[in-house]
């Protein structure tokens, strides 16, 4: 029996290749780039299963110009790159990479926290430039996070890791999301509260929710001025989920003190009005990248794969009801 092949495509962590190349011809695009939407088409079809990235848009076309395909494995937690109607539709099985990279993207959203309270960057950039005249009792002043009350936005998997970390912080919480979180409200003494009221009260909001259309410019100008003026938005979620030109003229205009963020409306270009600004930390879509989290997804991914290619259950599967009923 000739061998399924499987299509890659974009290089990841060799330890997923490896294990599809126990079972599988495996092609992996060459070039280390994103594929442009004409070679995606072409690259995927007559391939029995594909290994996708956030930046490869699965939908309608996808689906029927590829119908050899047997699975997608997205190479992300965040799936908002795939039109899952259309999955259903079709009946193609489409898993994502949950909990191996929670812990990481939970970190760094403590790392952009710390790096906007303190102002890690803006002073990086002095010591680089040999602009700095000497200690000064008034200079880089920051906020302390410590005592401070976050604002939890979102509290599934990493939004829930995010608040837990707040531990050593003596921090109070709240969090905005549509069930109870049991584990927060236990371990932290979180309160759910509305949207509203966490806007209103917190010092540090955090994003951790999917992007769908419920989410999409969650925060405008209107969110940002029911902050608090002192307060900062860390996002570490998708950059749609704020209203980018909203932030810039936010932070131009002290609606806010500041903002860190690892992601963009259109990446991978930021706002312009963003870098000018000094009350701005901008990290390019990190939130996974350690080795021990984009390790863990290439693993992850892979099993998925091999799963679906060979028409078995795919352990992530983000539609697991395609499997439950023959239409
Ligand atoms: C990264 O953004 C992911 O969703 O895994
Ligand atoms: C600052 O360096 C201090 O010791 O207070």
């Amino acid at each position: 029996m000739t061998k399924k092949t499987v299509y890659i495509t974009r290089k990841i962590p060799q330890e997923g290749i490896d294990i599809l190349k126990g079972e599988f011809e495996v092609i992996v695009n060459p070039e280390d780039r994103p594929l442009s939407r004409d070679e995606f088409l072409k690259n995927i079809k007559g391939k029995d299963g594909v290994l996708s990235q956030l930046t490869d848009r699965i939908d309608e076309e996808v689906f029927r110009s590829a119908p050899e395909v047997k699975g997608f494995a997205n190479y992300a937690v965040g799936y908002d790159n795939i039109d899952v109607k259309a999955a259903i539709k079709y009946r193609v099985p489409v898993s994502n990479t949950p909990d191996v990279l929670t812990t990481a993207t939970a970190e760094m959203a403590w790392a952009l926290m710390f790096a906007v309270s303190r102002r890690v960057v803006e002073s990086d950039t002095v010591m680089r430039n040999g602009e700095w005249e000497g200690w000064a009792p008034t200079q880089f002043i920051g906020t302390e996070i410590t005592g401070k009350t976050l604002g939890i936005i979102g509290a599934g998997r990493i939004g829930t890791a995010m608040a837990l970390k707040s531990r050593g912080f003596e921090m109070n919480l709240l969090y905005s999301a549509r069930k109870n979180n049991y584990i927060l409200e236990t371990e932290v003494g979180a309160k759910k509260v509305s949207f509203e009221y966490l806007l209103e009260n917190s010092d540090f909001i955090s994003i951790h929710t999917p992007l769908n259309s419920e989410t999409r410019h969650m925060f405008c100008m209107d969110e940002f001025k029911r902050m608090k003026k002192t307060a900062y938005i860390i996002n570490t979620s998708r950059g749609p989920v704020i209203n980018e030109e909203d932030l810039v003229h936010a932070l131009e205009a002290g609606i806010i003190a500041g903002a860190a963020i690892d992601v963009y409306e259109k990446e991978p270009v930021a706002h312009p009005g963003l870098s000018g600004l000094k009350n701005v930390v901008m990290t390019p879509h990190t939130g996974s990248a350690t080795e021990t989290a984009r390790k863990g997804m290439a693993v992850k991914a892979a099993l998925n794969l091999a799963a679906m290619v060979k028409g078995e259950r795919a352990p992530d599967c983000i539609i697991p009801e395609i499997y439950d009923n023959n239409p």
